[in-house]
Protein backbone atom coordinates (compact mmCIF):
# COMPACT_ATOMS: atom_id res chain seq x y z
CA UNK A 1 0.00 0.00 0.00
CA UNK A 2 1.74 3.51 -0.76
CA UNK A 3 1.44 6.01 1.01
CA UNK A 4 -1.45 8.17 -1.39
CA UNK A 5 -3.80 4.76 -1.06
CA UNK A 6 -3.24 5.44 2.62
CA UNK A 7 -4.07 8.80 2.83
CA UNK A 8 -7.25 7.96 0.78
CA UNK A 9 -8.14 5.75 3.66
CA UNK A 10 -7.92 7.81 5.84
CA UNK A 11 -10.04 10.41 4.18
CA UNK A 12 -12.64 7.84 3.87
CA UNK A 13 -12.56 6.74 7.29
CA UNK A 14 -12.69 10.25 8.35
CA UNK A 15 -15.81 10.72 6.51
CA UNK A 16 -17.26 7.88 7.11
CA UNK A 17 -16.88 8.77 11.42
CA UNK A 18 -17.95 12.25 10.40
CA UNK A 19 -21.44 11.13 8.57
CA UNK A 20 -22.40 8.60 11.06
CA UNK A 21 -22.29 11.27 13.88
CA UNK A 22 -24.29 13.36 11.56
CA UNK A 23 -26.72 10.80 11.65
CA UNK A 24 -26.72 9.89 14.89
CA UNK A 25 -27.44 13.66 15.72
CA UNK A 26 -29.92 14.23 13.21
CA UNK A 27 -32.28 11.11 14.42
CA UNK A 28 -31.51 11.58 18.26
CA UNK A 29 -35.29 13.26 18.50
CA UNK A 30 -36.68 10.39 17.07
CA UNK A 31 -35.03 7.69 19.43
CA UNK A 32 -37.46 8.45 21.99
CA UNK A 33 -40.20 7.14 20.19
CA UNK A 34 -38.29 3.84 19.57
CA UNK A 35 -41.51 1.32 19.96
CA UNK A 36 -44.20 3.26 18.55
CA UNK A 37 -45.24 4.18 15.56
CA UNK A 38 -45.90 8.16 15.25
CA UNK A 39 -48.99 7.82 14.02
CA UNK A 40 -50.38 5.47 16.72
CA UNK A 41 -49.70 7.62 18.90
CA UNK A 42 -51.28 10.73 17.74
CA UNK A 43 -54.25 8.53 17.64
CA UNK A 44 -53.81 7.83 21.30
CA UNK A 45 -53.04 11.47 22.54
CA UNK A 46 -56.78 11.70 20.30
CA UNK A 47 -58.06 9.64 22.06
CA UNK A 48 -56.76 10.54 25.42
CA UNK A 49 -57.85 14.41 24.53
CA UNK A 50 -61.42 13.40 24.13
CA UNK A 51 -61.68 10.95 27.33
CA UNK A 52 -62.24 12.94 31.09
CA UNK A 53 -59.79 11.23 33.62
CA UNK A 54 -60.96 12.58 36.86
CA UNK A 55 -58.09 10.46 38.71
CA UNK A 56 -55.36 10.78 36.23
CA UNK A 57 -55.64 6.80 35.24
CA UNK A 58 -53.84 7.85 32.36
CA UNK A 59 -50.78 9.62 33.62
CA UNK A 60 -47.98 7.09 31.93
CA UNK A 61 -49.75 8.62 28.80
CA UNK A 62 -46.84 11.18 27.83
CA UNK A 63 -43.27 10.90 26.39
CA UNK A 64 -42.56 9.16 23.05
CA UNK A 65 -42.77 5.53 23.80
CA UNK A 66 -46.51 4.94 23.62
CA UNK A 67 -46.00 1.08 23.82
CA UNK A 68 -45.14 2.13 27.24
CA UNK A 69 -48.22 4.20 28.51
CA UNK A 70 -50.17 2.45 30.83
CA UNK A 71 -52.79 0.19 29.09
CA UNK A 72 -51.03 0.28 25.78
CA UNK A 73 -49.33 -2.98 24.01
CA UNK A 74 -47.52 -2.80 20.90
CA UNK A 75 -46.61 -6.16 19.04
CA UNK A 76 -42.80 -6.42 19.88
CA UNK A 77 -42.31 -7.92 16.13
CA UNK A 78 -44.33 -5.03 14.37
CA UNK A 79 -44.24 -2.50 16.79
CA UNK A 80 -47.51 -1.39 16.34
CA UNK A 81 -50.25 -1.28 18.86
CA UNK A 82 -52.23 -4.19 19.38
CA UNK A 83 -53.63 -4.07 22.81
CA UNK A 84 -55.89 -1.34 24.53
CA UNK A 85 -56.67 -2.27 28.07
CA UNK A 86 -58.54 0.72 29.62
CA UNK A 87 -60.63 -1.37 31.96
CA UNK A 88 -61.36 0.72 35.68
CA UNK A 89 -59.23 -1.16 38.24
CA UNK A 90 -62.06 -0.54 40.78
CA UNK A 91 -64.23 -3.20 38.65
CA UNK A 92 -66.84 -4.60 40.02
CA UNK A 93 -66.36 -3.51 43.73
CA UNK A 94 -66.66 0.26 44.17
CA UNK A 95 -70.17 1.20 43.16
CA UNK A 96 -70.00 4.85 42.32
CA UNK A 97 -66.32 4.78 42.03
CA UNK A 98 -64.07 7.92 40.82
CA UNK A 99 -61.59 5.22 39.22
CA UNK A 100 -63.14 5.77 35.58
CA UNK A 101 -62.44 6.84 32.57
CA UNK A 102 -65.30 8.46 30.91
CA UNK A 103 -65.81 11.20 28.06
CA UNK A 104 -65.89 10.60 24.26
CA UNK A 105 -64.19 8.02 22.78
CA UNK A 106 -62.59 9.65 19.81
CA UNK A 107 -62.75 8.07 16.11
CA UNK A 108 -59.11 8.16 15.80
CA UNK A 109 -59.49 4.79 17.65
CA UNK A 110 -59.70 3.48 14.08
CA UNK A 111 -56.17 4.48 13.16
CA UNK A 112 -55.04 1.77 15.49
CA UNK A 113 -55.44 -0.45 12.31
CA UNK A 114 -53.64 -3.52 14.38
CA UNK A 115 -55.85 -3.45 17.04
CA UNK A 116 -56.69 -6.77 18.31
CA UNK A 117 -57.96 -6.35 22.25
CA UNK A 118 -60.05 -3.52 23.04
CA UNK A 119 -61.33 -3.40 26.64
CA UNK A 120 -62.88 -0.56 28.31
CA UNK A 121 -64.96 -2.53 30.81
CA UNK A 122 -66.08 -0.35 34.29
CA UNK A 123 -65.70 2.85 33.34
CA UNK A 124 -68.75 5.34 32.80
CA UNK A 125 -69.39 6.71 29.48
CA UNK A 126 -72.33 8.03 30.89
CA UNK A 127 -74.86 6.52 28.61
CA UNK A 128 -73.82 7.27 24.93
CA UNK A 129 -74.18 5.05 22.08
CA UNK A 130 -71.37 2.34 21.35
CA UNK A 131 -69.72 3.90 18.67
CA UNK A 132 -70.25 2.64 15.48
CA UNK A 133 -66.56 3.31 14.51
CA UNK A 134 -66.18 0.29 16.43
CA UNK A 135 -67.21 -1.82 13.97
CA UNK A 136 -64.08 -0.41 11.58
CA UNK A 137 -61.51 -2.09 14.02
CA UNK A 138 -61.30 -5.21 11.42
CA UNK A 139 -58.55 -6.94 13.46
CA UNK A 140 -60.40 -7.19 17.00
CA UNK A 141 -60.33 -10.27 18.76
CA UNK A 142 -61.40 -9.19 21.94
CA UNK A 143 -63.96 -6.38 22.75
CA UNK A 144 -65.25 -5.73 26.45
CA UNK A 145 -67.76 -3.00 27.18
CA UNK A 146 -69.10 -4.31 29.90
CA UNK A 147 -70.37 -2.61 32.77
CA UNK A 148 -69.87 0.51 31.20
CA UNK A 149 -72.48 2.73 30.56
CA UNK A 150 -72.90 2.50 27.12
CA UNK A 151 -76.84 2.44 26.08
CA UNK A 152 -79.02 2.87 23.01
CA UNK A 153 -78.95 0.08 20.46
CA UNK A 154 -76.04 -1.57 19.62
CA UNK A 155 -74.88 -0.66 16.19
CA UNK A 156 -75.06 -3.42 13.76
CA UNK A 157 -71.84 -2.28 12.56
CA UNK A 158 -70.50 -4.51 14.58
CA UNK A 159 -71.20 -6.94 12.56
CA UNK A 160 -68.20 -6.26 10.41
CA UNK A 161 -65.77 -7.69 13.37
CA UNK A 162 -65.33 -11.10 11.62
CA UNK A 163 -62.29 -11.54 13.71
CA UNK A 164 -63.76 -11.35 17.06
CA UNK A 165 -63.58 -14.25 19.60
CA UNK A 166 -64.78 -12.49 22.55
CA UNK A 167 -67.78 -9.89 22.84
CA UNK A 168 -68.79 -9.07 26.52
CA UNK A 169 -71.31 -6.49 26.49
CA UNK A 170 -72.74 -7.60 30.12
CA UNK A 171 -74.36 -4.75 31.52
CA UNK A 172 -76.36 -6.74 34.85
CA UNK A 173 -76.49 -4.21 37.97
CA UNK A 174 -75.73 -0.71 35.50
CA UNK A 175 -79.14 1.46 35.01
CA UNK A 176 -78.16 1.99 31.56
CA UNK A 177 -80.37 0.39 28.80
CA UNK A 178 -78.90 -1.66 25.72
CA UNK A 179 -81.03 -2.39 23.29
CA UNK A 180 -80.85 -4.86 20.08
CA UNK A 181 -84.60 -5.18 17.81
CA UNK A 182 -82.12 -7.41 14.81
CA UNK A 183 -79.42 -8.89 16.10
CA UNK A 184 -79.06 -10.49 12.34
CA UNK A 185 -75.21 -8.84 12.34
CA UNK A 186 -74.31 -11.46 15.10
CA UNK A 187 -74.24 -14.25 12.67
CA UNK A 188 -71.81 -12.65 10.58
CA UNK A 189 -69.15 -12.59 13.50
CA UNK A 190 -68.44 -16.38 12.43
CA UNK A 191 -65.15 -16.34 14.82
CA UNK A 192 -66.74 -15.17 18.26
CA UNK A 193 -66.36 -18.14 20.98
CA UNK A 194 -67.70 -16.31 23.94
CA UNK A 195 -71.10 -14.24 23.79
CA UNK A 196 -72.30 -12.12 27.03
CA UNK A 197 -74.75 -9.72 26.44
CA UNK A 198 -76.50 -10.62 29.56
CA UNK A 199 -78.92 -7.48 30.39
CA UNK A 200 -79.26 -6.02 26.96
CA UNK A 201 -82.82 -5.59 25.98
CA UNK A 202 -83.28 -8.44 23.45
CA UNK A 203 -87.23 -8.62 24.25
CA UNK A 204 -88.35 -8.34 20.72
CA UNK A 205 -86.63 -10.55 19.26
CA UNK A 206 -87.60 -13.98 18.47
CA UNK A 207 -84.98 -16.06 16.26
CA UNK A 208 -82.20 -14.86 18.67
CA UNK A 209 -81.53 -19.47 18.95
CA UNK A 210 -81.67 -19.49 14.60
CA UNK A 211 -78.71 -16.51 15.17
CA UNK A 212 -76.19 -18.09 17.81
CA UNK A 213 -76.55 -21.54 15.81
CA UNK A 214 -74.97 -19.53 13.12
CA UNK A 215 -72.09 -19.54 15.14
CA UNK A 216 -70.43 -22.88 15.07
CA UNK A 217 -67.12 -21.96 17.17
CA UNK A 218 -69.59 -20.62 20.19
CA UNK A 219 -68.07 -22.02 23.42
CA UNK A 220 -69.71 -19.85 26.19
CA UNK A 221 -73.12 -17.59 25.29
CA UNK A 222 -74.13 -15.94 28.20
CA UNK A 223 -77.92 -13.76 28.02
CA UNK A 224 -79.12 -13.83 31.52
CA UNK A 225 -82.05 -11.26 32.17
CA UNK A 226 -82.27 -10.23 28.51
CA UNK A 227 -85.83 -9.87 28.48
CA UNK A 228 -86.33 -13.22 25.97
CA UNK A 229 -89.00 -14.90 25.73
CA UNK A 230 -88.85 -17.52 22.85
CA UNK A 231 -87.66 -20.69 23.37
CA UNK A 232 -88.29 -23.02 20.65
CA UNK A 233 -88.54 -27.18 20.93
CA UNK A 234 -85.88 -27.65 18.66
CA UNK A 235 -83.52 -26.39 16.41
CA UNK A 236 -83.05 -28.49 12.81
CA UNK A 237 -79.52 -28.64 12.22
CA UNK A 238 -77.47 -27.70 15.18
CA UNK A 239 -74.26 -26.13 15.22
CA UNK A 240 -73.08 -25.34 18.44
CA UNK A 241 -71.04 -28.61 18.92
CA UNK A 242 -68.37 -26.91 20.82
CA UNK A 243 -70.85 -25.31 23.77
CA UNK A 244 -69.93 -25.83 27.23
CA UNK A 245 -71.36 -22.97 28.91
CA UNK A 246 -75.07 -21.42 28.57
CA UNK A 247 -77.08 -19.41 30.58
CA UNK A 248 -79.83 -17.95 30.19
CA UNK A 249 -81.51 -17.21 33.46
CA UNK A 250 -83.96 -14.79 34.50
CA UNK A 251 -85.65 -14.89 30.92
CA UNK A 252 -90.05 -15.36 30.22
CA UNK A 253 -90.19 -18.23 28.55
CA UNK A 254 -93.45 -19.36 30.82
CA UNK A 255 -93.44 -22.73 29.20
CA UNK A 256 -92.65 -26.00 29.75
CA UNK A 257 -89.23 -27.56 30.46
CA UNK A 258 -89.06 -29.81 27.98
CA UNK A 259 -89.30 -30.08 24.78
CA UNK A 260 -86.35 -27.31 24.74
CA UNK A 261 -83.70 -26.66 22.44
CA UNK A 262 -80.95 -26.43 24.58
CA UNK A 263 -81.35 -30.68 25.77
CA UNK A 264 -79.68 -31.28 22.58
CA UNK A 265 -76.57 -29.73 23.63
CA UNK A 266 -74.91 -32.78 25.16
CA UNK A 267 -72.01 -31.28 25.13
CA UNK A 268 -72.48 -28.02 27.90
CA UNK A 269 -70.58 -28.50 31.35
CA UNK A 270 -72.68 -25.30 32.74
CA UNK A 271 -76.01 -24.40 32.24
CA UNK A 272 -78.14 -21.95 33.97
CA UNK A 273 -82.27 -22.05 33.40
CA UNK A 274 -83.31 -20.33 36.35
CA UNK A 275 -85.72 -17.79 36.98
CA UNK A 276 -87.82 -18.22 33.70
CA UNK A 277 -91.35 -20.26 34.95
CA UNK A 278 -90.57 -23.02 33.35
CA UNK A 279 -92.97 -25.73 34.10
CA UNK A 280 -93.61 -29.44 34.35
CA UNK A 281 -92.03 -32.52 35.70
CA UNK A 282 -87.67 -32.46 36.24
CA UNK A 283 -86.93 -33.79 32.80
CA UNK A 284 -85.41 -36.95 31.68
CA UNK A 285 -83.29 -35.68 29.05
CA UNK A 286 -80.85 -34.37 32.29
CA UNK A 287 -79.79 -37.75 32.37
CA UNK A 288 -78.25 -37.49 28.81
CA UNK A 289 -76.25 -34.10 29.65
CA UNK A 290 -72.87 -36.40 30.79
CA UNK A 291 -70.87 -33.75 30.16
CA UNK A 292 -72.30 -31.44 32.78
CA UNK A 293 -70.88 -29.95 35.73
CA UNK A 294 -73.39 -27.18 36.96
CA UNK A 295 -76.77 -27.00 36.45
CA UNK A 296 -78.83 -24.12 37.77
CA UNK A 297 -82.63 -25.28 37.46
CA UNK A 298 -83.50 -22.68 40.91
CA UNK A 299 -86.74 -20.44 40.42
CA UNK A 300 -88.79 -22.22 37.97
CA UNK A 301 -92.36 -24.20 38.32
CA UNK A 302 -91.00 -27.78 38.36
CA UNK A 303 -92.52 -30.81 39.90
CA UNK A 304 -91.96 -34.19 41.21
CA UNK A 305 -88.96 -36.09 41.76
CA UNK A 306 -85.37 -36.00 39.89
CA UNK A 307 -84.95 -38.23 36.82
CA UNK A 308 -83.37 -41.25 37.83
CA UNK A 309 -81.20 -41.11 35.57
CA UNK A 310 -78.92 -38.44 36.97
CA UNK A 311 -76.74 -41.01 38.13
CA UNK A 312 -75.04 -40.75 34.67
CA UNK A 313 -73.97 -36.70 35.45
CA UNK A 314 -70.82 -38.20 36.80
CA UNK A 315 -69.21 -35.40 36.63
CA UNK A 316 -71.33 -32.96 38.25
CA UNK A 317 -70.23 -30.59 41.04
CA UNK A 318 -72.83 -28.25 41.53
CA UNK A 319 -77.06 -29.04 41.22
CA UNK A 320 -79.27 -25.90 42.17
CA UNK A 321 -82.85 -26.96 42.47
CA UNK A 322 -84.06 -24.14 44.94
CA UNK A 323 -88.01 -22.71 44.82
CA UNK A 324 -89.36 -25.81 42.61
CA UNK A 325 -91.76 -28.33 43.72
CA UNK A 326 -89.75 -31.25 44.69
CA UNK A 327 -91.78 -33.89 45.92
CA UNK A 328 -90.66 -37.16 46.83
CA UNK A 329 -89.10 -38.82 49.88
CA UNK A 330 -85.46 -37.51 50.97
CA UNK A 331 -83.85 -41.22 50.83
CA UNK A 332 -85.19 -41.13 46.96
CA UNK A 333 -83.54 -37.94 45.79
CA UNK A 334 -80.16 -39.37 47.43
CA UNK A 335 -80.55 -42.02 45.92
CA UNK A 336 -80.94 -40.44 42.41
CA UNK A 337 -78.39 -37.70 43.08
CA UNK A 338 -74.89 -38.55 41.28
CA UNK A 339 -72.22 -40.14 43.43
CA UNK A 340 -70.07 -37.17 42.62
CA UNK A 341 -72.23 -34.21 44.26
CA UNK A 342 -71.05 -34.65 48.23
CA UNK A 343 -74.22 -33.71 49.54
CA UNK A 344 -75.49 -30.05 51.52
CA UNK A 345 -78.69 -29.50 51.03
CA UNK A 346 -80.88 -26.87 52.44
CA UNK A 347 -84.75 -26.06 51.95
CA UNK A 348 -87.76 -26.96 49.21
CA UNK A 349 -90.60 -24.84 49.09
CA UNK A 350 -92.75 -27.09 50.12
CA UNK A 351 -91.02 -29.39 52.62
CA UNK A 352 -89.57 -28.13 55.69
CA UNK A 353 -85.51 -28.06 55.76
CA UNK A 354 -83.05 -30.68 56.18
CA UNK A 355 -80.41 -28.38 56.44
CA UNK A 356 -79.75 -25.04 57.01
CA UNK A 357 -76.87 -23.79 54.66
CA UNK A 358 -77.54 -20.47 53.90
CA UNK A 359 -76.85 -19.56 49.78
CA UNK A 360 -73.17 -18.03 49.53
CA UNK A 361 -73.37 -14.36 48.28
CA UNK A 362 -73.80 -14.78 44.40
CA UNK A 363 -71.36 -12.54 42.51
CA UNK A 364 -72.51 -8.64 42.64
CA UNK A 365 -73.48 -9.33 38.71
CA UNK A 366 -75.61 -11.92 39.62
CA UNK A 367 -77.79 -10.68 42.53
CA UNK A 368 -81.67 -10.24 41.43
CA UNK A 369 -83.42 -7.18 42.38
CA UNK A 370 -86.53 -9.46 42.70
CA UNK A 371 -87.26 -12.40 44.75
CA UNK A 372 -83.52 -12.11 46.33
CA UNK A 373 -84.72 -12.00 49.87
CA UNK A 374 -86.33 -15.09 49.41
CA UNK A 375 -83.81 -16.69 52.27
CA UNK A 376 -82.73 -20.55 52.04
CA UNK A 377 -82.15 -22.24 49.36
CA UNK A 378 -82.33 -25.80 48.50
CA UNK A 379 -78.71 -25.63 47.38
CA UNK A 380 -76.71 -28.94 47.06
CA UNK A 381 -73.35 -28.22 46.67
CA UNK A 382 -70.14 -30.37 46.42
CA UNK A 383 -67.70 -29.26 49.52
CA UNK A 384 -64.77 -30.55 47.44
CA UNK A 385 -63.96 -29.68 43.91
CA UNK A 386 -62.96 -33.44 42.14
CA UNK A 387 -63.14 -34.28 38.41
CA UNK A 388 -63.89 -38.15 37.77
CA UNK A 389 -63.68 -40.16 34.76
CA UNK A 390 -66.74 -41.36 34.22
CA UNK A 391 -67.25 -45.24 33.95
CA UNK A 392 -66.70 -46.10 30.11
CA UNK A 393 -70.18 -46.12 28.19
CA UNK A 394 -70.92 -49.76 26.60
CA UNK A 395 -71.08 -49.45 22.89
CA UNK A 396 -71.86 -51.75 20.23
CA UNK A 397 -67.56 -51.57 19.35
CA UNK A 398 -67.18 -53.18 22.78
CA UNK A 399 -63.93 -52.16 24.58
CA UNK A 400 -60.70 -51.99 23.36
CA UNK A 401 -58.64 -54.91 23.77
CA UNK A 402 -55.79 -55.11 25.51
CA UNK A 403 -53.72 -56.93 22.97
C1 LIG B 1 -42.88 -10.51 22.82
O1 LIG B 1 -43.37 -10.19 24.10
C2 LIG B 1 -43.89 -11.28 24.82
C3 LIG B 1 -44.53 -10.79 26.06
O2 LIG B 1 -43.86 -9.71 26.60
C4 LIG B 1 -42.77 -12.25 25.08
O3 LIG B 1 -43.28 -13.37 25.80
C5 LIG B 1 -42.20 -12.69 23.77
O4 LIG B 1 -41.09 -13.54 24.01
C6 LIG B 1 -41.76 -11.53 22.93
N1 LIG B 1 -41.39 -11.98 21.62
C7 LIG B 1 -40.30 -11.59 21.01
C8 LIG B 1 -40.10 -12.13 19.63
O5 LIG B 1 -39.52 -10.80 21.50
C1 LIG C 1 -61.28 -6.90 30.44
O1 LIG C 1 -60.67 -6.58 31.69
C2 LIG C 1 -61.26 -7.24 32.80
C3 LIG C 1 -60.59 -6.73 34.05
O2 LIG C 1 -59.24 -7.08 34.04
C4 LIG C 1 -61.09 -8.73 32.64
O3 LIG C 1 -61.71 -9.40 33.71
C5 LIG C 1 -61.73 -9.16 31.32
O4 LIG C 1 -61.50 -10.53 31.13
C6 LIG C 1 -61.14 -8.38 30.16
N1 LIG C 1 -61.90 -8.72 28.96
C7 LIG C 1 -61.41 -9.43 27.96
C8 LIG C 1 -62.35 -9.71 26.83
O5 LIG C 1 -60.26 -9.84 27.92
C1 LIG D 1 -70.19 -2.42 8.39
O1 LIG D 1 -71.50 -2.80 8.72
C2 LIG D 1 -72.50 -1.84 8.42
C3 LIG D 1 -73.81 -2.32 8.98
O2 LIG D 1 -73.98 -3.72 8.88
C4 LIG D 1 -72.53 -1.61 6.94
O3 LIG D 1 -73.52 -0.66 6.62
C5 LIG D 1 -71.19 -1.09 6.50
O4 LIG D 1 -71.15 -0.96 5.13
C6 LIG D 1 -70.05 -1.98 6.95
N1 LIG D 1 -68.81 -1.30 6.75
C7 LIG D 1 -67.83 -1.80 6.03
C8 LIG D 1 -66.62 -0.93 5.91
O5 LIG D 1 -67.89 -2.87 5.50
C1 LIG E 1 -74.19 -23.40 10.65
O1 LIG E 1 -73.09 -22.51 10.61
C2 LIG E 1 -72.65 -22.15 9.32
C3 LIG E 1 -71.44 -21.30 9.46
O2 LIG E 1 -71.72 -20.12 10.15
C4 LIG E 1 -73.79 -21.45 8.58
O3 LIG E 1 -73.38 -21.14 7.28
C5 LIG E 1 -75.00 -22.33 8.56
O4 LIG E 1 -76.08 -21.64 7.97
C6 LIG E 1 -75.38 -22.76 9.95
N1 LIG E 1 -76.49 -23.68 9.92
C7 LIG E 1 -77.67 -23.37 10.45
C8 LIG E 1 -78.71 -24.42 10.34
O5 LIG E 1 -77.87 -22.32 10.99
C1 LIG F 1 -80.99 -39.58 25.25
O1 LIG F 1 -80.10 -39.87 24.18
C2 LIG F 1 -80.45 -41.05 23.49
C3 LIG F 1 -79.35 -41.35 22.49
O2 LIG F 1 -78.95 -40.19 21.80
C4 LIG F 1 -81.80 -40.84 22.81
O3 LIG F 1 -82.18 -42.00 22.10
C5 LIG F 1 -82.84 -40.55 23.88
O4 LIG F 1 -84.07 -40.24 23.28
C6 LIG F 1 -82.38 -39.40 24.73
N1 LIG F 1 -83.30 -39.28 25.86
C7 LIG F 1 -83.94 -38.16 26.13
C8 LIG F 1 -84.85 -38.21 27.29
O5 LIG F 1 -83.75 -37.15 25.47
Amino acid sequence: MDMLQLISCIHITIALLLFTQAKSSIEAPKETTTGCIADERIALLALRAGLSDPSNLLSSWNGGDCCRWKGVRCSNSTGHVVELDLHSPDCRNNFGSKLVLGGIISSSLVDLHHLQHLNLSCNDFGGAQIPEFFGSLRNLEHLDLSLSYFSGMIPPHLGNLSNLRYFILDSVDSSNYIYSTDITWLSRLSSLEHLDMSSVNLGSIQNWVTVVNMLPSLKSLRLFRCQLSSSPDSILHLNLSSIETLDISGNQFRKPITPNWFWELTSLRHLAISDNEFSGPFPDEIGNMTSMVKIDLSFNNLVGMIPSNMQNLCNLEELLLAYNNIDGSIAELFQRLPRSLPIVPSKNREKPPFARVPPPDPPLHRRRTSRSTAGLSARIRPVQRRYRTCPSVATTAGPPSPS
